[in-house]
């Protein structure tokens, strides 16, 4: 069959989602699959229709694509799509209902408020920085790949935070700053991949550290002891049932200098990058990349 490989759209990762999404189709293409780009920022739906394509594999990244709101379109006009649906989307892009939820079922999560643009005249920034320990990471609540987050330790700087996490949306969240060690957990087919710690020089695993700096640190065998390894990746799979997710994925976590875990956020489309980590894990458990986007398509929603 033919395969659509969705990538770029509108949101603020576009230039991510187009990297993936290339990486997606040369993968596919090497597997011998009839694959197409396809840029629903340029090309409507209906397309999809007219060429016949049996099925689409979503590289998109942030809103309007890994936020339930495609998935909707696809589903409507009855084509099968890779990773989760509407609901797991929807969801696992918002980071304060994602929390709530979590939090309801029990799970580890660093304290925090979120706000709205009409309540800034009025929050405490005195005293949410008092509650939150002192320091604390500003976050935009639909958004990915870091884009719009910093880290505050005054009433000066949590102002500035909010500021720019407000130009990317409506709603934002404060969280207490976890001192400790950065991991993820890709999960594939009801399975968590082998866990891998990050290592930055900067402040936090920031879009520059993601994406451009040279000196990022990944490593996989994560350096947890094995049990330890079991109990992420054991919290990681609930917490992406829990919002419904399905397919593939991927949930981050921290772990602080007493050992406690902390889940940040899931991401129902993470990248698909050279440097990304979904195809980092899958290589230590042995799968290429282009191993990896066949297991993906194979998990296609139907
Ligand atoms: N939001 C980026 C693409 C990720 O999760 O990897
Ligand atoms: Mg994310």
């Amino acid at each position: 069959g033919k395969v659509a490989v969705m990538m770029g759209g509108h949101s603020a990762e576009r230039e991510v989602s187009l990297k993936s999404g290339q990486a997606v189709l040369t993968a596919l293409r090497s597997l011998g699959i009839n694959a197409s780009a396809f840029d629903p920022a340029e090309q409507p739906l209906q397309q999809l229709l007219n060429e016949q394509y049996d099925r689409v594999f979503i590289a998109l990244h942030g809103r309007g694509g890994e936020d339930g709101s495609i998935q909707g379109a696809l589903q409507t006009l009855q084509i099968p799509y890779t990773g989760s649906g509407i609901l797991g989307c929807a969801l696992a892009m918002d980071k304060v209902r994602t929390k709530q939820i979590w939090q309801a079922l029990g799970l580890p999560l660093a304290e925090s408020v979120s706000v709205e643009p009409q309540q800034i005249s009025s929050i405490d920034s005195v005293d949410i920085l008092r509650r939150l320990g002192g320091r604390v990471i500003v976050k935009p609540a639909n958004e990915g790949s870091s884009i719009g987050m910093s880290v505050a330790n005054s009433v000066e700087q949590l102002t500035q935070a909010l500021e720019m996490a407000f130009n990317y949306d409506q709603q934002v969240l404060i969280e207490r700053w976890i001192v400790g060690q950065e991991y993820t957990v890709g999960l594939l087919a009801e399975q968590a991949l082998p866990v891998i710690r990050l290592q930055t020089t900067h402040e936090f695993y920031d879009f520059a550290a993601k994406y451009q700096a040279q000196d990022t640190e990944y490593h996989c065998p994560s350096g947890l002891s094995t049990a330890d390894e079991t109990t992420l990746q054991q919290l990681a799979l609930k917490a992406f049932n829990a919002l419904g997710c399905k397919g593939w994925g991927r949930i981050d976590a921290m772990r602080d200098e007493h050992g406690g875990w902390y889940l940040l956020e899931a991401n129902a489309v993470p990248g698909m990058t050279e440097k990304s980590l979904v195809p980092m894990a899958a290589r230590a458990n042995g799968d290429s990349f282009a191993a990896l986007v066949e297991k993906i398509l194979a998990q296609t929603l139907e």
